[in-house]
């Protein structure tokens, strides 16, 4: 009886839409790994990350895209979907698809 529900339990879970659907929750996992570092306050020149979110998504799209300064070195090989995902992370705002990329919704 016990074994049931904990299967059943499990498959809850693994449906949910948190795990199901790539999002802001992956663009934060990124954040951490590959932002954090010089987003903290550790290097002056990097606004914080309360400042990052206050930008539009498409500014911080493009910066990744074509990174200036500091960032120049740090931001490669970040896939588009990923970029998104960082970005709403950030501002809490969702971003409408756009060509072959789909809507990215705040959480
Ligand atoms: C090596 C340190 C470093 C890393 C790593 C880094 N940044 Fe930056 N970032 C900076 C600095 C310094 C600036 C200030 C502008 C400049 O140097 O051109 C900046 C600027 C920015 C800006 C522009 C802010 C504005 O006001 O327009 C955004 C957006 C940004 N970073 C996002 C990110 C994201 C997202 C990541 C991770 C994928 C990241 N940065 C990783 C150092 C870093």
């Amino acid at each position: 009886m016990f074994r049931i529900s904990a299967a059943v339990l499990g498959l809850a879970v693994l449906a949910a839409p948190a795990f199901a659907e790539p999002g802001p929750a992956e663009g934060g996992a990124i954040y951490e790994t590959r932002c954090k570092m010089c987003h903290s306050g550790a290097i002056p020149a990097a606004p914080t990350q309360d400042k990052l979110a206050l930008l539009e998504n498409d500014r911080i799209v493009e910066m990744l895209t074509n990174p200036t300064g500091m960032m120049a070195s740090a931001v490669g090989g970040i896939s588009d979907e990923d970029k998104r995902n960082i970005a709403v992370f950030l501002t809490g705002k969702t971003m409408p698809a756009k060509g072959s990329l789909p809507e990215v919704k705040a959480s």
